[in-house]
């Protein structure tokens, strides 16, 4: 009886290799070998990643193979494979967290993503891979190229960006994640940077000053004046001139003031201020001026 036991055991033993020639029988582990006869498709594509390359330091390749995600798999094997068994499938289904934990376990340092915890998309219930896809993915494993990818759950920015004056972001000369990294910062709104303005000055350095005269709503943000991801008026402006200019300023003893009776385009005589741009035709260094004392200090050339 001990013998027949034995031999059963043994034959067990040797069928399961045969089958399955890398089970690694004390880890729980099957090998990407033991997974590639059934996922052929999956097997192609991982190879085609960093995450395939067992030269990459730290890669699944160089560690558990699809097991370094999908986790350990040889009781998925030893059952035949099938939908929900005995192995992480990544569903929709599974709580954000859960799904984003596997990333992360290599992620979290190798790849800075520190600052995931405090981001909105973490927050809001987002996964990596809600917009990573780990087998079917374009450049950088997205699912959809940008701006499309922040399109498909940012409709309102969609809506923004197609308004005439906007950020090249639809031509393609900028990108979303030039001013955001959507896995998080330590800065407001997910900039790459401590402030708004630090943002700005980034590419459009010349107006950093200092300035000899600073018009104080430039210094203090940017977005007093500029709505960042589109507008129906020129240059971005949240609205047109004067109106912009008249939200802070009186105009009432200015010398050119434009809204009185005798000066509307309705007089005899129109005034050049009534122009759209009337305001900026005379004070033209709007966001700071080195200008000598009494021009300089009214951004007049
Ligand atoms: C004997 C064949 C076989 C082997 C070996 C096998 N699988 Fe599967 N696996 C299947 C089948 C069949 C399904 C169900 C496929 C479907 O529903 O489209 C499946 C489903 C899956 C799923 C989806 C599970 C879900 O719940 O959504 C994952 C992930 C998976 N396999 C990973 C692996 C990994 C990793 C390995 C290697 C450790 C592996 N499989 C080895 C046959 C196999
Ligand atoms: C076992 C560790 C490990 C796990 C688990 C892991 N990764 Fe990676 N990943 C890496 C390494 C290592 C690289 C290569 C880094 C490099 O190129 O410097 C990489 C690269 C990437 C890249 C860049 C790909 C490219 O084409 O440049 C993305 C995106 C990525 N991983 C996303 C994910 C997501 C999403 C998950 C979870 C589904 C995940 N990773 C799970 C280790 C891991
Ligand atoms: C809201 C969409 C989104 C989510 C969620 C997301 N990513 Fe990304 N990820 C991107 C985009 C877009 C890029 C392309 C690089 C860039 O421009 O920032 C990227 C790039 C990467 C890279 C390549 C390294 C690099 O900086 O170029 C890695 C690694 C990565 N993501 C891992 C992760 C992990 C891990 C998670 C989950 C903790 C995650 N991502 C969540 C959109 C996302
Ligand atoms: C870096 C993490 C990672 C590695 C490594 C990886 N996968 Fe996946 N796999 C995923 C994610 C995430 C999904 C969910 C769909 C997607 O993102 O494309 C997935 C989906 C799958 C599915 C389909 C699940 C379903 O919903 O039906 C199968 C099967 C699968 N992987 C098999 C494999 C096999 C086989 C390997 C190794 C050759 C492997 N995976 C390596 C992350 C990984
Ligand atoms: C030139 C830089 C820049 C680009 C490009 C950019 N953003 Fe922004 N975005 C900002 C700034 C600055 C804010 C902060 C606005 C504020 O504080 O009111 C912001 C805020 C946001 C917010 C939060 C909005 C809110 O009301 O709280 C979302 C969502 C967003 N951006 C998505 C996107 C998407 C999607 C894209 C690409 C289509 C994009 N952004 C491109 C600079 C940019
Ligand atoms: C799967 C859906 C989804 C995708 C894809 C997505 N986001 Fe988001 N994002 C959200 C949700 C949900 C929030 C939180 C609610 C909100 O602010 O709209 C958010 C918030 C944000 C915020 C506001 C951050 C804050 O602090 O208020 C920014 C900025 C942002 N996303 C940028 C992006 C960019 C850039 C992309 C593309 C690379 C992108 N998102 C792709 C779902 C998504
Ligand atoms: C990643 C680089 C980048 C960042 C950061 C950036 N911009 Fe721009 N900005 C551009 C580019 C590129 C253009 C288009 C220039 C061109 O077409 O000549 C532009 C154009 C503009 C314009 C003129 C738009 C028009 O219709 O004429 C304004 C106003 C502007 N940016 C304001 C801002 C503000 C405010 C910020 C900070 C919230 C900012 N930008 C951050 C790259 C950037
Ligand atoms: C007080 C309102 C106001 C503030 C605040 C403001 N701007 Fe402007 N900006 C304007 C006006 C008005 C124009 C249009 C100028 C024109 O048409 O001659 C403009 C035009 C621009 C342009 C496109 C034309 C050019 O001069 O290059 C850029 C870029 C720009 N602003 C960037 C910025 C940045 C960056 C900040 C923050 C440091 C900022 N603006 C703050 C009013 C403002
Ligand atoms: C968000 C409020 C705000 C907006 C919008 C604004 N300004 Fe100003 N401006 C100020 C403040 C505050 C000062 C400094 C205090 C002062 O001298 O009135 C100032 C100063 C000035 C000065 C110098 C005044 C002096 O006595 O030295 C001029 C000229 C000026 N602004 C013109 C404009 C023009 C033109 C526009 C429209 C393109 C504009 N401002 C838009 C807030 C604003
Ligand atoms: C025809 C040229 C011209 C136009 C157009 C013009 N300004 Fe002026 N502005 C000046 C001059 C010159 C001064 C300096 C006057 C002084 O020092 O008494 C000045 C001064 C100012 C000052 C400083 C405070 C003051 O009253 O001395 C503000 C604020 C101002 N302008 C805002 C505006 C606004 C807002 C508009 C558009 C509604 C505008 N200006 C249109 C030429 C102009």
């Amino acid at each position: 009886m001990k013998k027949i036991l034995f031999l059963l055991s043994v034959l067990t033993v040797v069928f399961l290799f045969t089958r399955v020639p890398s089970v690694s029988t004390d880890t729980g582990y099957a090998g990407v070998e033991a997974c590639k006869g059934c996922h052929e498709g999956y097997y192609d594509s991982f190879m085609q990643t960093p995450h395939g390359k067992k030269a990459v330091v730290g890669s699944p390749a160089a560690q558990f193979g699809c097991e370094s995600c999908h986790g350990s798999g040889s009781e998925h094997v030893s059952k035949g494979g099938g939908k929900g068994v005995a192995i992480f499938g990544f569903s929709k289904k599974l709580d954000a967290k859960e799904r984003s934990a596997k990333c992360l376990a290599c992620h979290e340092d190798a790849q800075h993503l520190i600052s995931w915890n405090m981001s909105k998309h973490k927050s809001n219930g987002i996964a990596c891979t809600d917009c990573h896809s780990m087998h079917a993915g374009i450049g950088k494993g997205l699912k959809l190229g940008q701006p499309d990818l922040c399109f498909d759950c940012h409709k309102d920015i969609r809506l923004q960006s197609n308004k005439q004056s906007h950020h090249p972001v639809r031509e393609g000369k900028i990108t979303c994640t030039d001013c955001h990294d959507t896995h998080g910062t330590f800065g407001p709104k997910m900039l790459r940077a401590d402030t708004v303005n630090e943002l700005c000055y980034k590419c459009h350095a010349e107006k950093r000053g200092p300035f000899r005269f600073e018009h104080p709503p430039v210094e203090t943000n940017c977005l007093n004046c500029h709505a960042v991801h589109g507008s129906n008026h020129n240059s971005l402006l949240v609205r047109k001139t004067p109106q912009l200019c008249q939200s802070c300023h009186e105009v009432a003893f200015h010398p050119s003031t434009p809204y009185t009776n005798a000066d509307s385009f309705t007089a005899n005589q129109p005034s050049n201020k009534l122009i759209a741009r009337a305001c900026l035709n005379c004070h033209t260094n709007i966001h700071g001026s080195n200008g000598p004392s009494d021009n300089g200090q009214k951004f007049i050339r």
